[in-house]
């Protein structure tokens, strides 16, 4: 048996095929394990706060045949949590990724030492029968952080890569704009579009993280905070109108953009953070007129829709780039799992350039 330092709890959650019940197991040869879990004391009503997390710790149970016990290294927190926290009930385990490594095996596919990429919510260990577990590339060089696996080699990284390619249908010469252009996913979109040939804007919301665009190759950015006219400083960006936006943020802002597109423009929507946390009726949306006149075509998508070898493809691509210096990222690391909700909604204000990530 190995001796984990102290860990907290886990609560059976049906969207994962993790075990994760209070339970105290009566075999005395086992050495308990606590896991601290970090859940939804009370729904978020706007910005998230303090309060509506709690900290708790459970035992964990022995495990059973076929299941693993793991040890988070690295967290993220992402946007899609302050939406998918509706589903959840009061007192339910946050849900997420992390980065893990297997720390007990009884599963032979996933040995003592194994790095997986887990769906195990906001807890510091949890036990899994492997189905939703997925090691990280073979080929990860050591030179690499394990984190990216979350970030630019992660989720968001197979975002920016499917958005572009299968629902902008990104072509070189084009004119690509990207919201949100520093974060986990927009810093991918722009630097593959660089790769592709096109021109490409980026619009953030700090002067730091338009320098940060600027010095990795985006063609033109801007702070959307700072500018006098969106629509002008849109405008100046491009004067020959955009070919494809990859809208991460929605609301007023894209409702700006549109007016900017070209003929036949296409607008993958992947996201509308700008609406997430509002509490009063939400913005109206794009005007039917210039949609219509214009002949766009907007199309809202989900990551996960991709799956299999295409997947795969995508993960060894995104690794294969980055290790060769042709896409840059940053991580915006808060250190300490109690420190999960802070980094949560400084991610909702902004706070990360590149991707949010929590180390253990
Ligand atoms: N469809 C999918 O499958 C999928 C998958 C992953 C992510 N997403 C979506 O993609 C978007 C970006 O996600 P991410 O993980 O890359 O996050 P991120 O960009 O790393 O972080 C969120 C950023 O959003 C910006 N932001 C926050 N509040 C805003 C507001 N009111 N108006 C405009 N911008 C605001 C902030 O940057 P600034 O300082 O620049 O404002 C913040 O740093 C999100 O909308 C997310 O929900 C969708």
């Amino acid at each position: 048996m190995i001796w984990r330092k102290d860990v907290i709890y886990s609560k059976a959650q049906s969207s994962t095929n993790l075990r994760l019940q209070e339970v105290a197991p009566a075999d005395s040869s086992f050495r308990m394990v606590h896991a601290k879990s970090w859940t939804l004391k009370k729904h978020f009503v706007g910005y998230p706060t303090n309060s509506d997390f709690e900290l708790k710790t459970v035992e964990l149970p022995p495990l059973k045949d076929g299941e693993v016990l793991l040890e988070a290294l690295y967290f993220t927190v992402d946007p899609y949590m302050r939406i998918m926290a509706k589903s959840l009930k009061e007192g339910d385990m946050m849900m997420g990724e992390q980065v893990a490594r297997v720390v007990e095996s009884k599963n032979a596919a996933f040995p003592p030492g194994t790095i997986v990429v887990a769906p195990s919510g906001w807890t510091t260990h949890s036990i899994s029968n492997g189905e939703k577990l997925e090691k990280v590339l073979a080929e990860w060089p050591d030179t690499l952080p394990l984190s990216l696996a979350l970030g630019t080699v992660g989720m968001p990284g197979l975002t920016a890569y499917f958005g572009l390619f299968d629902i902008c249908g990104v072509k070189g010469g084009e004119t690509v704009l990207v919201s949100a252009a520093a974060g986990a996913v927009g810093s991918v979109v722009g630097q593959i579009a660089k790769l592709k040939g096109c021109k490409v804007v980026g619009t953030a919301g700090s002067d730091e993280k338009v320098a940060w665009l600027k010095k990795h190759g985006f063609d033109v950015a801007f702070n959307y905070k700072t500018v006098k006219s969106l629509e002008e400083a849109l405008k100046v960006a491009a004067p020959e109108g955009y070919d494809c936006y990859f809208d991460n943020v929605g609301g007023e802002f894209s409702n700006a953009v549109i007016t900017q597109m070209k003929k036949f423009g296409r607008i993958a929507i992947c996201g509308a953070i700008s609406v997430y946390n509002r509490t009063g009726p939400l913005p109206p949306g794009p005007s039917p007129e210039i949609i219509i006149f214009k002949e766009l075509h907007l199309q809202g998508f989900v990551v996960y829709r991709w799956q299999g070898e295409v997947r795969q493809k995508a993960l060894r691509d995104l690794l294969k780039w980055v290790s060769e210096g042709k896409i840059q990222y940053h991580e915006h690391i808060t250190e300490g799992f109690e420190n999960m909700p802070a980094a949560f909604m400084g991610l909702l204000k902004g706070e990360n350039l590149g991707k949010a990530i929590v180390k253990a």
